[in-house]
């Protein structure tokens, strides 16, 4: 696995992989890496020629009183756990060269990226679309792999790619989840003891959501309030939303009917954690 750690040696072992007319794959990735970003890694390098993982914590999408400075950061277990997989390239940016003294270019997409975690992480979507398309600038990937817990990422970068006419194959894929039910996520190493606990109750809200679709319920606003209790009766955690809604506007339904998407984010201890499900209601 060749390690990249310039926007320059990356663009120049790209450029040779396309004149060897080979499909390139780019998993973007913030590290700490888990069997999530390990799924999207072995998709990548089933899929195409050649696979490139990229570990850049992007302080871009982080709000002032996030955990940039706390991110987990593991970068040689991280190296260590891509060799084997067969990467091809590990791409190391340095927030330097991604953002130069006098950079002032950002790619905004506008109302899907005010909804759910926009609302509550105004730096988020602008941060992620920016980097994300950077990446693709410098990568040039046929594909770029990204996982579905972050539904709300990956619907606003397949609007960023339609709308800027990228020729990139945006590929989602499912949340891999941990065998109680918690979704994979870099940040649930914040969990104490008991908050890990706590935090399985995502998982059971959204079980519970859709055992209510499945027996007939079409309210949106009983399944958020059964989905309210379930969370709330731990007591250490704090609901940001809770959301039922369209699953590509994502615009909060009053009735079910047809698809949906169920999601949420809450607090539970210093761990903001979000999981979601699409639901069909025929
Ligand atoms: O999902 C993530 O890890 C990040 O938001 C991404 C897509 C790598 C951009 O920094």
């Amino acid at each position: 696995m060749e390690i990249l750690r310039t926007i320059e040696e990356m663009k120049a072992w790209s450029r040779k992989v396309r004149e060897d007319g080979q499909t390139l794959g780019l998993v973007p990735t913030m590290g700490y890496l888990h069997e999530g970003h390990l799924s999207l890694a072995r998709k990548s390098i089933s899929a195409c020629d050649r696979t490139v993982v990229s570990i850049f914590v992007n302080p871009q999408q982080f709000g002032p009183d996030e955990d940039l400075d706390n991110y987990p950061r593991a970068l040689e277990t991280d190296q260590r756990t891509l060799e084997p997989l067969g990467v091809d390239a590990l791409f190391l940016p340095t927030a330097d060269d991604m953002y130069p003294e006098g950079f002032q270019t950002y790619v905004h997409v506008e109302e899907i990226t005010e909804k759910l975690c926009g609302k509550s992480r105004r730096e988020l979507f602008r941060g992620v679309t920016t980097i994300v398309l950077k990446l693709f600038n410098i990568v040039q990937p046929h594909s770029a792999f990204f996982g579905e817990k972050d539904r709300q990422q990956l619907e606003v970068i397949r609007k960023m790619a339609d709308d800027l006419n990228l020729d990139i194959e945006i590929v989602g894929l499912p949340i891999i989840r941990e065998a109680d039910g918690l979704a994979m996520s870099s940040r649930n190493q914040y969990l104490g003891e008991t908050e890990r606990k706590t935090a399985t109750s995502l998982h059971e809200a959204l079980q519970q959501a859709q055992q209510l679709v499945a027996q007939g319920e079409s309210s949106a606003a009983t399944i958020r309030a059964r989905m309210r209790t379930i969370i709330e009766r731990e007591g250490q955690a704090e609901v940001d939303y809770i959301s039922v809604c369209d699953p590509n506007r994502f615009e909060e339904l009053k009735v079910i009917r047809g698809k949906a998407m169920i999601a949420l984010a809450v607090h539970v201890g210093k761990a903001r954690l979000i999981d979601n499900c699409l639901i069909e209601r025929i």
